[in-house]
């Protein structure tokens, strides 16, 4: 990585705007408008998928789980166009609309490694370990027959010791995302596989 995308800061939005959440609509507008990669924009929706998911799987109440459901959908909205301002630029956007700071936090430490911020809240943990893990099972997906059909965890983690199979996805981030998470790697896969989004 040849430019650093480190954020440089540790406070994101307002406190004033907690519980301010646009629309599932207002959403795909905006995803919309800034990415044009198909591929990218189904990546959003899974992990926003998983999210919600795993927020209802909690026992959170429905403006939660639409804020997890958020976090995901928008993470990586930036990339298409501006991948060297990665994520700073959707952070920025989302400010201006003066959106949940639990949202942009949530974005700002989906990749400590490059972005320079931990992780601290559920939500925050959980993008951090769906991100990587969700395009790497899908990537599996692709390349099995019978695509998500009769996956097994132990498949998947046979895929992860084969360090030439989807070589981009980072093992390591995959493995401290669980670990931050505090949640087995095991586990998390088996939840992806059962909840994972297939198609839109
Ligand atoms: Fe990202
Ligand atoms: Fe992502």
């Amino acid at each position: 990585m040849n430019h650093s995308y480190l954020l440089n800061r540790q406070e994101f939005g307002s406190q004033e705007h907690i519980g301010n959440l646009m629309s599932l609509e207002d959403a795909m507008e905006l995803l919309k408008d800034w990415v044009k990669n198909e591929k990218l924009l189904f990546h959003m929706q899974q992990v926003g998928h998983l999210m919600k998911k795993y927020a209802e799987s909690r026992g959170y109440d429905p403006a939660i789980q639409h804020l997890w459901h958020l976090s995901g959908l928008l993470h990586d909205a930036d990339w298409d166009q501006w991948p060297e301002q990665h994520c700073r630029r959707i952070i920025e956007e989302l400010e201006t609309r003066q959106m949940d700071p639990r949202i942009l936090r949530a974005i700002a430490s989906h990749g400590p490694r490059y972005f320079g911020v931990e992780p601290e809240s559920e939500m925050d943990k959980m993008l951090y370990a769906f991100d990587e893990l969700s395009g790497f099972v899908h990537a599996y997906s692709l390349m099995r027959p019978q695509g998500y059909d009769g996956m097994e965890v132990s498949g998947v983690k046979k895929r992860l010791k084969d360090k030439t199979f989807a070589a981009q996805v980072s093992r390591e981030d995959i493995a401290d995302a669980a670990a931050k998470a505090g949640i087995a790697v095991e586990d998390l896969i088996r939840f992806v596989i059962d909840n994972q989004l297939r198609q839109v």
